[in-house]
């Protein structure tokens, strides 16, 4: 027999446990730990030589203000034994990267006044990547020197907040997230907003009582009819020139909090494991929303856009025959939507995932220069869906210009 005493014992068990994880994976004081950037960085992602940049960071000025100079790993201090190196004596924050990179390409970031990018990863099949794929691609964006970056959780199980450094049960009640704005309760999401443990990344947490948003669903439509699917939309205009993307991460379904998300978004990125079941769910998950998107009275302007982009990639792909062939069927029913990045499944994921990080905070350990193959093929994998986004987004913010990746 299990009682309902028995089940709060569990849960009460179960929230001492995460809290004592969280104690020991992320000791010594239960917080991430701040990315530092190289000049090998600058050089690697904006394709400019390292001589090139020198002479900039030494001669060139930003509102009348010299570039940063960097700190050394011994200014830096205890942290700086997580840094990779390769090879550079000066770091700086990813404020100061962003300023760097801004000095020499400004023209493939966002110009001042102009809104934030806001894409979306959606898929309604569980534990295909979605909240991995999202903190990781606000990192990708952000080490290619986007400084300004928000992330959304609208999954109430919370791996986004997890994942940025926030516990849901320690840190977060439902009031901070966005369940008082998709009630109806309040209008502004701004002092939601939380900073993270990554300088420029910001966060607006998720709790369990965001579900309470799915059995509020039928009577909110009732009363203020599809109005109430429009709430996130509103709120996040004040948010939109604060910001250069804005990134939501959606539950495992196609309910109202994932349409909500998908009714105010640019761009919608989709982790489709190459399996054949995963591909039959994603099939689903267009069938749903093109019934969403009928109610919203789509069918009256056929060809209007609905998004900017679409990006599908496959993510724990395998050198296996059937993967192969699976990835092959990807490829044939996605075509122009298919993005070329395919994320390795790699064990270095799950055990970053353990010390609740991701492949971008954790450099392959004790090495200098030793890579890990498969953690580096991974954020690679990131970085190179993180430039396919950067291509739409230029074309968004500049749509008269011809764009071109860097
Ligand atoms: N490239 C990868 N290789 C191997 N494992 C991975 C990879 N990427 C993510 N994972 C692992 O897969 C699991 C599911 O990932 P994640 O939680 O990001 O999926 P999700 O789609 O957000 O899940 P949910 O639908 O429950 O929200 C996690 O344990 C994560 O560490
Ligand atoms: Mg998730």
């Amino acid at each position: 027999m299990v009682s309902f005493n028995d089940l709060k014992q569990l849960s009460t068990r179960s929230k001492a446990v995460v809290a004592t994880a969280r104690r020991t994976m992320l000791a010594p004081d239960t917080s991430k730990i701040q990315p530092f950037f190289s000049i090998t960085d600058v050089e690697l992602h904006s394709g400019i030589p390292a001589s090139r940049i020198r002479t900039v960071l030494r001669h060139q000025k930003v509102d009348g203000q010299p570039l940063p100079s960097g700190r050394t790993k011994e200014a830096i201090g205890p942290q700086a034994d997580s840094l990779v190196g390769r090879g550079s004596k000066l770091f700086y924050t990813a404020d100061e990267y962003s300023t760097i990179m801004r000095a020499l390409n400004p023209e493939r970031y966002r110009p001042k006044g102009v809104n934030a990018v806001v894409i979306s990863v959606c898929n309604y099949k569980g534990g295909v990547t979605k909240s991995t794929s999202a903190v990781s691609l606000a990192q990708a964006l952000s080490s290619l020197g986007h400084g300004r970056i928000l992330a959304i959780d609208l999954d109430p199980q919370g791996s986004l907040t997890n994942l940025f450094g926030y516990s849901q049960t320690l840190d977060i009640e439902s009031n901070m997230t966005t369940l008082p704005i998709l009630m109806g309760h309040e209008t502004s999401l701004k002092s939601k907003v939380l900073k993270t443990y990554w300088p420029g990344a910001d966060l607006i947490p998720s709790d369990p009582a965001l579900q309470s948003v799915e059995s509020n669903f039928m009577r909110d439509i009732q009363e203020n009819g599809l109005q109430a699917m429009l709430r996130l939309r509103k709120s996040l205009v004040e948010l939109k020139t604060e910001y250069d993307f804005i990134i939501i991460d959606t539950p495992p379904s196609l309910n109202n909090l994932t349409t909500h998300a998908l009714l105010n978004t640019d761009g919608v990125i989709m982790p489709l494991p190459p399996s054949n079941l995963d591909l039959c769910s994603a099939s689903m998950f267009w069938d749903l929303f093109i019934e969403t998107c009928a109610r919203f009275g789509a069918e009256d302007h056929p060809d209007d856009a609905i998004f900017s982009f679409i990006k599908v990639f496959s993510p724990k792909v395998e050198r296996t025959r059937s993967c192969q062939q699976v990835l092959h069927w990807i490829k044939e029913t996605y075509a122009r939507y298919l993005s070329g990045v395919q994320v390795p499944k790699s064990a270095a994921v799950a055990s970053a995932a353990d010390s609740f990080s991701t492949v971008f905070d954790t450099p392959p350990k004790g090495a200098t220069y030793k890579r890990s193959i498969s953690h580096d093929l991974v954020r690679d994998a990131y970085i190179d869906l993180a430039k396919e986004v950067e291509v739409e987004a230029m074309s968004i913010w500049y749509p008269s210009n011809q764009v071109k990746a860097a």
